[in-house]
């Protein structure tokens, strides 16, 4: 057991994520710890990542308080004096929900999986997008593509929103797309002014006890977000990976063959200071 989870072990350990470790903390809460490890292409490697924990809690936090006026999340303050001081850097006491098993993806730019797509059918998720689109290009308006949310060890699977009312119900659905157009709209204004362009981003959403629709586990980090840095000046975006491609880029170039690795110092160096420096650029 490492220390982190030493720290811990009072707690009952509800289930591991791949990043996450959540306990139950009563019976309507649960106490998120975020732990260094990282995963890319749903692996996740023993191999840690210093800090990383750390600098995504505190931009989940970030963002959690400043987008609280679009809807409500699943933030519970109220006891955060009964936590570990040791670890309380990467503790997050929220309201327990029942998550639903779509994931939320808003993309404003195309990359990544949808670019590919795209490009060859000019079709994301199904969906028809009109107009002519290079690699990267800002859409004319961002679009809603959304996942399922697969078990451990599973992919997630790009769904059509159709398929999505089929998961989640008609209700829940459009009011997760109006949610998650204003949520992803309003922060990348906010980040855009102060340096980083948010290319996509993915959202999760849970149902609280009184039956409210609750924005839950983390938002606008790196590791659910693509992140590129844009100079105001210029009005020029570079379109470099101030998030977790850039490890994906390197498993790519490296012929990663699926086993467990030892991340080179300064790959790990490199990914922490992007954490880094998007952190201080979108709270500065
Ligand atoms: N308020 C909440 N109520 C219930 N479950 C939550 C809440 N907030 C987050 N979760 C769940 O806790 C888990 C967090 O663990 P982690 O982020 O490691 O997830 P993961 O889904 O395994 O990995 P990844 O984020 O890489 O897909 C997720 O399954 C998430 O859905
Ligand atoms: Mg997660």
């Amino acid at each position: 057991m490492s220390s982190l989870e030493e720290s811990f072990a009072k707690y009952d350990l509800a289930f591991k994520g791949k990043i996450r470790n959540v306990y139950n903390f009563d019976s309507d809460r649960l106490l998120i710890v975020t732990t260094d490890r990282i995963s890319a292409f749903d692996f996740v490697f023993n191999d840690l990542i210093d800090n990383k924990g750390i600098l995504l809690t505190k931009m989940a936090k970030f963002w959690f308080t400043k987008t609280k006026h679009i809807i409500a999340n699943h933030i519970d303050n109220t006891d955060n004096q009964k936590l570990p001081t040791t670890f309380a850097d990467r503790c997050m006491l929220v309201k327990k929900t029942k998550v639903l098993p779509i994931e939320a993806i808003v993309r404003g730019h195309l990359d990544g999986s949808a670019w590919e797509s795209y490009n060859k059918t000019k079709k994301v998720n199904g969906l028809e997008i009109g107009g002519q689109y290079q690699k990267f290009d800002k859409l004319e308006s961002p679009i809603f593509t959304p996942s399922t949310k697969a078990e451990v060890g599973k992919k997630d699977m790009n769904i059509s929103v159709v398929e999505m009312k089929n998961l989640v119900g008609n209700d829940l659905t459009s009011k997760i797309i109006d949610i998650s157009f204003s949520l992803y709209k309003f922060a990348y204004e906010y980040a855009k002014e102060r340096g980083i362009i948010i290319a996509d981003t993915k959202f999760e959403f849970g149902i609280d006890k009184d039956d409210n629709l609750v924005l839950i586990d983390e938002i606008f980090t790196p590791d659910c977000s693509r992140f590129w840095l844009y100079d105001k000046k210029t009005q020029e975006i570079k379109y470099e990976s101030f998030d977790k491609q850039f490890f994906r880029n390197y498993l790519i170039n490296n012929n990663w063959d699926n086993n467990q690795i030892n991340i080179p110092d300064d790959i790990k160096r490199v990914l922490i200071s992007k954490y880094q420096l998007a952190y201080d650029l979108i709270t500065s």
